[in-house]
């Protein structure tokens, strides 16, 4: 219960908090402005001007084998190439440079484990484990250019394991820890991945989940996955099929010391990372080396006013999501930051364990998840308030639109009105952060990204003229190329094609988000106009979550939604027609959440299910969600002269009134 104080600590909050709900903008403060890498606002214009002569300086500043000739082939758009016939190696920018210059001493990562451990590692320990390990995968028979499959939780070996693939070629691709292991066989037989690297367990506030056993349920019989590496983190017991398995520790023991780094070229494929989109089959979004090393390198830097001497850096994402490939891994490596990275969920051994971190390793930059700061408000600013947080001199927010109230409680509890705060707009395929504010030189507006990166080029468009808006809401769109950009979706290049540059034509990446741009010019990213939805920063498509569920041996249909949520940003919400006459009861809710969580992973779970005799039908038997929406979000029902039986919506309406009734 909360004591006194605290209630009245956050009645005086609240009104402080509504105080700075009339603040406008929020300039940068001069202190921080002074010490900017970025001050002067030129670099905008700059950069519009001559956007390759931009781009060109940002990849000066990384090693390269050998010099490109081209710096980008526009020839045969959306197919773009970035520094063609330069070579480089994006784990010898990440580690050996650093060694070689000097730096090996640096602790590139403070871990944490849950239990409290620390590791403390340093650039020359990770260029040594990263050596061992590509030899140890060499001798295992990956050659450059297969296709490396990693299913790790937030431990060292995750970070080794991708910087061991980038050194010898083999593109990674890395799934979530919170995806379930048939998600993993499905993206593994996808990419037909030659081996995969996964872990006895993984610490799961306090328990040990079993990994490497759910794995061995459901990754027989894929004919291109000959190797399985086995990360001994737990001690948890594992059966281990011989001829195909091996442990990480004992191939890491035996393998040569020295391995150096395959000069690649500028578009050989670095990763594969898959991820939601319309249909319910993932999108490989396919990643290359010299273009994404160059965007991620100066985006990290920039937007984050990296100083690596002095700053601690920590992005609080998990590795398996493109923030933590593109922020945890390769920008901060590649720019020589020390980073922290904590194994375990925010609120567990306790709420404040988040702000413990930040005192105990004097963490200066904070990067996180609008999901994250609204969870850290329901459970009170006391959490934050034990500990001192006056190392933190910048704030950066990412993964859905930030809104005023949490963007107010981040700037002030968490930044003690001194931090900048940088919301970056961007996603899996953009690679890199696309429109955000440079923390010394941009004034703020809570729950606005402000304006592309320098470099980048992002218009509004109106949604049936597809001319650009100065002003107003339409469709987010890209207009030029960047270096970041994703290549392909891998084995689908019409789907490719089709998904992003279909619309507006070969040369206008669509976003898939409807944005809006205020009288100053500033983006307001709103979110998806297509059917993805966005639960806590995940990405899932609803198609997905309907094949999960109509999995169920009782379901014969069902359509998803995304419902707009407090905590979450949007939540799941399920329509279900069951079999025949069956009639849904608590055990057909939880047999059906069990069934997708299964398939996908816990977070993907449905957060109500509501019962449908019947969905909302076109004629030609199209369910029509946009229905189910107004629906979820008690609006009055949009168009219906489409429909087969206009009474399916009176029935719906009913039920969902009933269920909102009984959760209040
Ligand atoms: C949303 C995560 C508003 C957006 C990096 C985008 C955001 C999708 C923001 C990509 C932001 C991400 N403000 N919306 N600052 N950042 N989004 O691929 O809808 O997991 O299209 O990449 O997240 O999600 P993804």
């Amino acid at each position: 219960m909360a004591t006194e104080s605290e209630i009245s600590d956050g009645d005086q909050l609240d009104r402080e908090l509504a105080e700075l709900l009339e603040v406008e903008r929020f300039e940068p403060p001069p202190e921080f402005r002074e010490r900017a890498l970025l001050k002067d606002p030129a670099v905008y214009e700059q950069a519009s001007r001559d956007p390759l002569g931009w781009w060109t300086r940002q990849a000066e500043d990384l090693h390269w084998f050998s010099r490109w000739d081209t710096v980008l082939d526009d020839s045969d758009p959306p197919f773009y190439k970035w520094f063609v016939g330069g070579t480089l190696n994006v784990s010898y920018n990440c580690l050996d440079r650093h060694v070689e210059e000097g730096r090996g001493e640096r602790v590139a990562f403070h871990w944490r484990g849950e239990d409290g451990q620390e590791r403390d590692i340093t650039y020359a320990d990770l260029l040594a484990e990263v050596q061992r390990f590509a030899n140890a995968l060499k001798d295992l028979g990956v050659r450059k250019g297969d296709v490396v499959g990693i299913y790790l939780p937030m431990i060292p070996e995750v970070v080794v394991s991708m910087l061991a693939c980038a050194r010898i070629g083999a593109p990674h691709n890395v799934v979530f820890g919170g995806f379930s292991a048939e998600a993993v066989r499905e993206r593994m037989e996808f990419s037909q991945a030659k081996l995969l690297i996964t872990v006895d367990g993984a610490a799961r506030k306090g328990t040990t989940a079993p990994v490497k056993d759910r794995v061995d349920e459901v990754m027989g019989g894929l004919p291109s996955l000959e190797k399985i590496v086995v990360v001994r983190s737990k001690g948890t017991a594992c059966e281990m099929q011989q001829g195909r398995d091996v442990f990480y520790d004992e191939i890491v023991a035996a393998a040569d010391p020295h391995c150096p780094a395959e000069a690649l070229d500028a578009e050989h494929p670095l990763y594969i990372l898959y991820t939601s989109g319309s249909t319910a089959k993932p999108k490989g979004i396919l990643h290359t080396t010299g273009g994404y090393l160059t965007g991620v390198s100066a985006t990290h830097r920039y937007v984050f006013d990296l100083k690596p001497e002095t700053d601690v850096y920590w992005c609080a994402a998990d590795v398996g999501w493109v923030t933590g490939h593109s922020y945890i891994v390769y920008g901060p490596l590649s720019n020589g930051a020390t980073s922290v990275m904590w194994e375990g969920a925010p609120d567990y051994p306790h709420k404040g364990i988040w702000w413990e971190i930040i005192e105990r390793y004097r963490v200066s930059i904070l990067y996180c998840a609008p999901t994250a700061i609204r969870a850290c408000i329901k459970w009170g600013s006391q959490w934050p308030r034990k500990h001192d947080l006056s190392s933190l001199r910048l704030l950066g927010s990412v993964g859905e639109p930030i809104n005023p109230k949490a963007w107010l409680w981040y700037h002030k509890v968490i930044g003690g009105e001194r931090c900048p705060i940088v919301d970056t707009w961007w996603q899996t395929e953009t690679g890199a952060i696309m429109i955000t504010p440079l923390p010394g030189i941009t004034a703020t507006k809570p729950g606005s990204a402000t304006f592309p990166f320098p470099g980048v080029f992002a218009e509004v468009l109106d949604e049936s003229t597809g001319e650009p808006l100065p002003e107003g809401q339409g469709l987010l769109v890209l207009t030029r190329p960047w270096p970041s950009m994703l290549r392909t979706l891998y084995k689908e290049e019409d789907r490719f094609i089709e998904t992003y540059f279909s619309r507006f034509g070969r040369e206008t990446y669509l976003v898939g988000d409807a944005a809006r741009r205020d009288k100053d010019g500033y983006f307001w990213v709103i979110g998806r106009i297509d059917d993805v939805v966005n639960v806590s920063g995940h990405r899932l498509s609803t198609a997905e979550v309907e094949s999960a569920i109509v999995a169920h041996v009782d379901v014969a249909e069902a359509a998803v939604i995304g419902q707009h949520d407090e905590d979450t940003g949007q939540a799941i919400v399920a329509f279900v027609t069951l079999q025949g006459t069956l009639e849904g009861d608590e055990s057909t809710i939880e047999g059906i959440r069990g069934t997708v969580a299964d398939r996908i992973g816990k977070f993907a779970r449905p957060k109500r299910i509501i019962w449908a005799d019947d969905l909302p039908k076109t004629r030609s038997g199209k369910i029509m969600r946009r229905l189910l929406r107004d629906i979820a979000e008690g609006r009055a029902l949009g168009d219906v002269t489409t429909l087969r039986d206009p009474a399916v919506m009176g029935e719906l309406e009913q039920r969902v009134s009933e269920l909102q009734a009984q959760e209040d």
